[in-house]
């Protein structure tokens, strides 16, 4: 049982929610009062927060929209900002959030990307950067071509931890160097035409730690490693590699401990071996 400051036994908490009606429309905070059960976690407080109408204060109110699918920490859909953390929202679990404060929990949506709604953010940024920097392996037909070429023990083993992004985007809402894009809402624009809007301004930002490593997971890939010139052009361009500060924030933050930063200095040389060759005409 969770106690407070006075040694009471905590029987319910406050849940203060940062929401947002529409995308691009001003943001605001309202305040639920939860009732306390051991073992929630913060899905489970949302989940509590939909049946209620009203805030704290009684004021009738609408639901808190939220994202989830997995709920175990695998697709990153549920990914928010708690108690100034992003993490997510699945895994993170009430008891312990109430040791630190056992009267308060914050959530706000991700800062790095547009707001669909309440907690609801657009995470198509982070596919548009995926789609820059060619994050697949080609195929030229769906035939059964028999087995791939073969990947040695060791390439398997620095292989894998990369491939364990869930594309959450913990790592982004965390870098300095990855901004957020405002852009104000034009009378009479639609939510669709808005969120294209926003998506190419995207375009040129930085493409972020996770398209990063990304590209040296599929650069490392026996087949991916045919379009490895087209993904060094893409991190040698504008929004490229160069922009990262090397603050590590993000490697900090990964719930999959991605090893970012080393990705990072990977593509880096491979970015420099690949200008160099450029230079002098061999690739
Ligand atoms: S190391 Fe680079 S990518 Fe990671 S948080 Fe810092 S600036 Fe961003
Ligand atoms: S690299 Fe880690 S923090 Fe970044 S999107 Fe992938 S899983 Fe999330
Ligand atoms: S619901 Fe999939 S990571 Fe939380």
């Amino acid at each position: 049982m969770i106690k407070d400051a006075y040694g009471h036994s905590v029987k319910s908490f406050q849940v203060r929610v940062q929401r947002q009606d529409a995308p691009g429309a001003a943001p605001y905070w309202q305040t639920f009062n939860v009732e306390y059960e051991p073992d929630m976690n913060v899905i489970s407080v949302l989940q509590k927060i939909a049946t209620m109408s009203r805030t704290s204060t009684g004021k009738e109110t609408t639901p808190v929209a939220w994202d989830c699918g997995c709920l175990e920490e695998v697709c990153g859909s549920c990914t928010m900002v708690i108690n100034g953390r992003v993490r997510q929202s699945c895994s993170a679990l009430v008891d312990r959030l109430l040791e630190d404060n056992p009267r308060e929990i914050t959530l706000q949506p991700m800062s790095k990307f547009p707001v669909v709604r309440d907690l609801v953010v657009d995470r198509s940024r982070m596919f548009r950067n995926l789609q820059r920097v060619k994050a697949w392996v080609p195929v030229d037909g769906y035939a059964d071509m028999g087995a791939g070429p073969r990947q040695s023990r060791g390439e398997q083993e620095t292989a894998y931890p990369l491939s364990e992004c869930m594309t959450c985007g913990c790592c982004l809402e965390a870098c300095p160097q990855f901004l957020k894009v405002e852009l104000e809402r034009k009378p009479n624009e639609s939510d669709a035409e808005y969120k294209q809007r926003c998506g190419e301004a995207y375009d040129t930002e930085f493409l972020g730690p996770q398209a990063i490593s990304q590209a040296v997971l599929f650069n490392a890939h026996p087949t991916g490693k045919m379009m490895a010139g087209d993904r060094l052009d893409a991190l040698a361009g504008p929004g490229g590699i160069q922009v990262c500060g090397n603050a590590q924030n993000c490697v900090a933050v990964c719930p999959k401990h991605i090893p970012l930063t080393t990705s990072i200095g990977r593509a880096g040389r491979a970015v420099t071996i690949h200008k160099i060759k450029q230079i002098f005409g061999g690739s």
